[in-house]
């Protein structure tokens, strides 16, 4: 069905408050602005996307490795890294009524656009969150929570080339908590104060960056459509401009899609040169250079970083995913979510409450859980109801144990998209399901 875009976002964000899968950070308390935490099936969802980029980026290749750093990290590493100096933004405060606070380059004209005030003059506003180690608040124990977490990669490269056999070209990818005090968060997850990177650094030879760059560009769009199912005509790339590039950056694409507020940033694909080997190399007076035992040569590699956050790919799925439609007259809300990510891929449920149909839909539950992410779902309602919940919550393939279940040992699969059902024996249930999970397109 056709939804006015406009309206996507609130209905989305009213399910996944209605649904369980995010709630505003310390909402007893009024909240934290830009803080949101993850209930169940949000849980689940965000464990799917980082276990298919896991898989994709580093489980599946023979040229990528993984690598956890802290997330706090000394003055040094972001003066090293330009941090300190670049990450910035501009900011604006309201002199007028509201106090509100603007991205300078986000307000058009001299006026607030709440409260239409005069604005102060720009000035400039590091992102990094700061703190301290230790029980004494000096210069000398300020400490950054990461704003990336590719700084770890750069300053443990040494450690990785001299204690694992990785050879150039190859990656290292890690996965975690980055932290950005942004002035103006918004659009619900799609820009947070709290998230969940994924970042790979790949490592080529000097100036053999190019054609690295177009791999990852063209690989990672595959990803989005091929293993996520997000709709392609939703995801364009966009080049930045010279003047618009990150301070270490030589090329930058995004990969976009078309969000309810307009084209916006899914990921970043930036071939940072060797910047950061070289200055964390200049201002640690260690040597970072690479022996390639192919050339004899010593150098510091090129890199090539594909990056986004668990929540930017989170808030996009839904969105993608979010319809409504009527089935048997009645109106349905469905998040059609490819089975690679939906947080129940499988959902087994009983006809009714009795014993016999219960310990049968437990047995089935068993024999695919391990396998699946399975919900074993018995609660009131009739069976209609427990349909449009997993309908709700995007769960592909519901189930059902009946009273025919007892004598023919079969069960029906009803699919959540078409909701057509087939009967299945029990025996090749999971075979069935992992064909469909599989091998499901929408
Ligand atoms: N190491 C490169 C880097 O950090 P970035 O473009 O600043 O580049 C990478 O961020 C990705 O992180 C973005 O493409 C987006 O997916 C995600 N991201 C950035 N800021 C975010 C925020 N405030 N909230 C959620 N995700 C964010």
């Amino acid at each position: 069905m056709t939804i006015p875009r406009e309206q996507v976002m609130d209905k989305v964000v009213a399910l996944t408050k209605r649904r369980g899968f995010i709630y505003p950070s310390s909402e007893i308390y009024g909240g934290l602005s830009g803080f949101y935490d993850y209930g169940p099936y949000g849980v689940a969802l965000k464990r799917a996307i980082r276990d298919l980029w896991w898989r994709h980026m580093v489980e599946l290749r023979d040229d990528v490795v993984g690598l956890e750093s802290t997330l706090m990290m000394p003055e040094a590493v972001w003066e090293a890294s330009g941090h300190l100096q670049n990450f910035v933004d501009p900011l604006r405060q309201c002199l007028g009524e509201c106090k509100k606070r603007w991205r300078a380059d986000k307000v058009l004209g001299e006026k607030c656009p709440e409260c239409g005030g005069p604005l102060d003059d720009a000035r400039m506003f590091n992102l990094m969150f700061k703190t301290h180690v230790g029980p004494l608040e000096d210069r000398a124990s300020e400490v950054y929570l990461r704003p990336e977490t590719a700084q770890g990669m750069f300053v443990d490269f040494k450690n990785v080339i001299s204690s694992t056999r990785v050879r150039v070209p190859f990656g290292i990818a890690q996965q975690g908590k980055a932290f950005r005090n942004e002035i103006t968060p918004g659009n619900f997850v799609f820009r947070v104060r709290e998230f969940e990177l994924m970042e790979m650094e790949y490592f080529v030879r000097p100036r053999q960056d190019d054609e690295a760059f177009d791999y990852w560009r063209k690989e990672r769009m595959r990803w989005y459509t091929d293993v996520l199912g997000i709709n392609r005509e939703r995801l364009r790339m966009y080049d930045h401009p010279k003047e618009s590039l990150s301070h270490y950056s030589k090329q930058t694409t995004d990969i976009e899609y078309e969000f309810p507020f307009g084209w916006g940033e899914l990921e970043g694909i930036a071939d940072r040169t060797d910047f950061d080997l070289a200055v964390h190399q200049e201002k640690s007076k260690q040597d970072l250079t690479f022996l390639d035992p192919e050339t004899n040569e010593r150098y510091l590699p090129w890199v090539i970083e594909p990056a986004v956050s668990v929540e930017r790919i989170f808030i996009t799925l839904l969105l993608d995913a979010y319809d409504e439609d009527v089935v048997n007259n009645e109106p349905r809300v469905l998040l059609r979510l490819h089975p690679n990510v939906a947080p129940v891929q499988v959902a087994v449920v009983p006809l009714s409450k009795k014993q016999e149909l219960i310990d049968v839909a437990q047995e089935v539950v068993k024999s695919l859980r391990g396998q699946f992410r399975v919900e074993y779902d018995q609660t009131g309602g009739n069976i209609g109801r427990r349909y449009r919940r997993q309908d709700e919550i995007g769960t592909p393939f519901c189930i059902t144990v009946d009273f025919d279940t007892l004598t023919d040992k079969a069960v029906t699969i009803r699919q959540r998209d078409s909701t057509q059902q087939e009967r299945v024996a029990i025996e090749g249930l999971s075979a069935r399901i992992g064909f469909l999970v599989s091998g499901a397109r929408r």
